[in-house]
């Protein structure tokens, strides 16, 4: 797949709030009112195989820019209590899902690698307890580098995990400093070598762009830096700067962050630096190295989009579990509460700890796989999608998207000539927004939602 080219007076229109996609409708549409035997019957009535999402919430210390769902704590013991409300919530899901298998697990956080190597043999027990693995299951897990030795890491590879993914986010010195997020290049380094020694299949770095005091020439030779480690995949994340959100974020000092021509720039470079070194630009804000498994996907037509982003596996059978973890199976979208002393109170209480959820109807299944399309592969054959959805005509059903779009198809953005919709060059990096024409949920330039790029 060819590269991006730029603009910036398009970057300038078409920077918009918009959602990220990783599922559709967005988890912002979920809904108080709903029915928990509708759950579980999507859960039992599914395939044979599930994939699996545990979320780690805690930390050592606050990373100020940090977006995620966590919590900051010095004592150890509180994921003892977590780790049994875990379990716990593995055994009332047990009974739907006694029947598949799991061929994909991703613990994610907050800092999995917060828990000590005895509490993750105890996670890694309680999930082989309650459920049944296929042959060769993908195990994953989040790392922070400043959290794992390298006893933790072997520790890792004999409990069967295969992938890991280190937070990066950049290698400048001013940057760690002012994001509360300092360490040394020689740490991951050395984490990252050794990782591939113990035979990790697939190694991920995270990076972010736009955070403060980046500036193109410290954030080149960061993606220099990496390019050196030679991971197998890297992801390049906008930074999601939303402080009344977040609020940790009022920490950062608003005029240390890049202006959106600055970060633009920055998003830039790297592209063409991780395309110069044979990187495959998968899509927004992930890169593969054109023989891993995402970029063999993509090219073959099979990638999928999840709530961990760009993935192989997982969309649409995906079981979250822990505090703020969101699950969509058979149809059906649903989110586990986010502070933890509710959530241990719903589970005291004998229920799953589901706060809201909302089954897909007819059109929303239509829509995310047109939006699945376009998000993964930049192109959708009207005539197919017609036939395959059984729809009459695909403009006709989709006439409320043609305003939208005409703005992208006279700036060369969007083609829709010869029975295909595609996303040029150009308009790859506001796929965004380009699939936010289709949302019929979507309140155009909603606040909640963090800038495109
Ligand atoms: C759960 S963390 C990864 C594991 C571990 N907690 C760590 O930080 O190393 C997930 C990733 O989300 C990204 N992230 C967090 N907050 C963000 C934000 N506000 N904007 C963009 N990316 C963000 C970072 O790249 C981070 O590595
Ligand atoms: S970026 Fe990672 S380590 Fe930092 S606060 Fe967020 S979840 Fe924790």
């Amino acid at each position: 797949m060819s590269t991006v080219t730029w603009d910036k007076e398009l970057i300038e229109k078409y920077n918009i709030n918009g959602p990220r996609y990783t599922s559709y409708p967005t988890a912002l549409m979920l809904s108080e009112q709903f029915s928990e035997s509708r759950i579980e019957a999507a859960l039992k009535n599914s395939g044979d195989e599930l994939c699996l999402y545990l979320h780690l919430p805690f930390c050592h210390k606050l990373c100020y820019y940090c977006g995620c769902n966590k919590v900051i704590t010095r004592h150890q013991h509180k994921a003892d209590k977590y780790l049994d409300y875990l379990a716990r919530e593995m055994a009332m899901y047990q009974p739907m899902v006694k029947d598949k298998k799991i061929r994909q697990i991703h613990l994610g956080g907050g800092t999995p690698t917060f828990l000590t190597e005895q509490q993750l043999t105890r996670l890694m027990k309680r999930v082989h307890q309650h459920f049944t693995f296929a042959d060769n299951p993908e195990v994953s897990i989040e790392i922070d580098p400043r959290s794992c030795s390298d006893e933790k890491l072997r520790h890792l590879r004999e409990l069967g995990f295969n992938r890991v993914s280190y937070g990066v986010q950049d290698f400048d010195k001013k940057v760690q400093i002012a994001i509360n997020r300092v360490q040394d290049i020689e740490l991951i380094a050395h984490q990252l070598k050794l990782s591939k020694e113990l035979g990790f299949e697939s190694i991920n770095l995270d990076l972010i762009y736009g955070l403060p005091y980046q500036r193109p020439e410290t954030f080149k030779k960061s993606i220099q830096q990496v390019i050196e480690m030679a991971p197998d995949r890297i992801s390049v994340f906008s930074y999601a700067h939303l402080p009344q959100r977040f609020a940790g974020q009022k920490k950062i000092p608003e005029e240390s962050i890049p202006q959106p021509s600055v970060k633009l720039h920055l998003l830039e470079q790297a592209i063409t630096q991780l395309s110069e070194a044979g990187y495959q630009f998968i899509g927004m804000d992930h890169f593969a190295k054109k023989d891993d498994s995402l970029a063999v996907a993509q090219r073959e037509g099979r990638l999928q989009r999840n709530f961990q982003g760009y993935t192989t596996d997982g969309q649409d059978v995906l079981l979250g579990l822990g505090v703020s973890s969101i699950s969509q199976v058979n149809g059906v979208l649903w989110q586990h509460e986010k502070e933890l002393p509710a959530y241990y109170k719903m589970i005291d209480s004998g229920q799953k700890p589901i706060i809201k959820s909302m089954a897909l109807n007819d059109e929303d299944k239509l829509r995310a796989a047109l939006i699945s399309q376009i998000i993964c592969h930049f192109e959708i054959d009207t005539e197919a999608f017609k036939a395959q959805w059984n729809i009459d005509d695909f403009w006709v059903h989709f006439d409320a998207a043609i305003p939208l779009l005409k703005p992208f198809i006279e700036d060369g953005l969007v083609n829709t000539s010869n029975g295909k919709l595609r996303v040029t060059d150009l308009g790859r990096l506001w796929v965004r927004s380009i699939c936010a024409c289709f949302d019929e949920y979507l309140n155009h330039g909603q606040k909640r939602y963090s800038k495109v790029v």
